[in-house]
């Protein structure tokens, strides 16, 4: 393992005020988000709308790195580059989902653990080739009456921590995805709660199985009030609770925290790492980030719509959204002046 190598990609990922863009949608995540809008579920559909990201002009300002899926990575732009290297062109460096998805976890109903450990060792050398330089692995957890149970949290935690090791020895960086779902009724404490017990039991794995903390970058959830519960909270509400969750939990060996946007809109995610960042950069010892798929890609899904036609103005729009994250790891993100601009040409 070239552990200076990973070290210096995982600093890549999280430099200056960039972060990541999750471009990774399964094929069923990503027709399942066509198919709401009418857009062919079509290979030739999925490619068009992986070309519109990946070549929207001045993307590499704010997007250090792109997480992409086996079928995308095979995959070329209309001109005929692999996505790998039109992100790499672009000042992007490119990623790869390589979990096998959520699946149901025995013995506990309404609980899920991600598969796809068995293999993965002989799957990296070829994403490697093909110009990864990290990889992704989601973990779900869900909230709900009794759960999560300990041995949801403990089997997904250990595929998160040895998935970890097999990228590191792979020479990718793993970006550690435990992602504890907004859906349900429950409060922000709970949530708080939840949070920490699974980034303590994700840590702990971690150790054990002597991942290189230096060497990854964490995806969390922010921590929220359940999408379901009447009594919202404030950004800043949030905002303290989310950083005092980290706080808790996340060494300070961690270079970087990059979070997932789980279903928030576009606007709140930006308005709640804005306030994270304004509020706590000078005690947090990790660069704190984005890696959002739908809080930035969703405006510019539904202005594409599957027609070419309109790709410039879905290219403004991802821009403007990627544009806004950037601005909130600085602690400048304006919500009020949140109107989209022109991407430059
Ligand atoms: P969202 O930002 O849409 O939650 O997606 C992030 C991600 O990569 C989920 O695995």
């Amino acid at each position: 393992m070239n552990a200076q190598r990973l070290i210096d990609t995982a600093k890549a990922l999280m430099a200056g005020d960039k972060g990541l863009l999750a471009m990774d949608e399964s094929t069923p995540t990503c027709n399942r988000r066509f198919a709401k809008l009418g857009i062919a579920e079509t290979e030739a559909a999925r490619r068009a709308y992986r070309d519109m990201i990946v070549t929207t002009p001045g993307l590499g300002e704010c997007i250090s790195g792109a997480i992409l899926y086996d079928e995308t990575i095979r995959q070329r732009t209309d001109r005929g580059l692999p996505f790998a290297q039109a992100l790499a062109q672009a000042g992007i460096i490119p990623g790869i989902k390589v979990d096998g998805g959520a699946k149901e976890l025995a013995g506990h109903p309404g609980e899920l653990v991600t598969e796809g450990l068995d293999g993965l060792r002989k799957r990296l050398p070829e994403y490697v080739a093909m110009g990864a330089r990290f990889a992704k692995w989601r973990a779900v957890i869900t909230i709900g009456d009794g759960l999560p149970s300990r041995g949801c949290i403990d089997a997904n935690a250990h595929a998160l921590a040895r998935y970890a090791a097999l990228c590191q020895e792979g020479g990718l960086v793993p970006i550690v995805e435990p992602e504890v779902l907004m859906e349900g009724g429950h409060s922000l404490g709970q949530c708080a709660a939840i949070t920490e017990d699974v980034l303590r039991a994700v840590f702990d794995q971690l150790h054990t199985q002597r991942v290189m903390l230096e060497g990854i970058l964490l995806k969390p959830n922010m921590v929220l009030p359940g999408s379901t519960r009447a009594e919202q909270s404030t950004v800043d509400e949030v905002a303290d609770a989310t950083v005092a969750s980290l706080l808790r939990t996340v060494p300070a060996a961690v270079p970087g925290i990059a979070f997932l946007s789980g279903g928030q809109s576009a606007e709140l995610a930006s308005a709640r790492l804005n306030a994270m960042n304004v509020r706590f950069k000078s005690r947090m010892p990790w660069a704190l980030a984005f890696s959002f798929a739908r809080a930035i890609q969703q405006p510019a899904l539904e202005i594409w719509g599957g027609l070419a036609a309109n790709v410039p103005a879905a290219q403004q729009a991802l821009f403007h959204r990627a544009d806004c994250n950037r601005a909130a790891r600085r602690g400048e993100y304006d919500a009020a002046a949140d109107a989209p601009r022109r991407a430059p040409s």
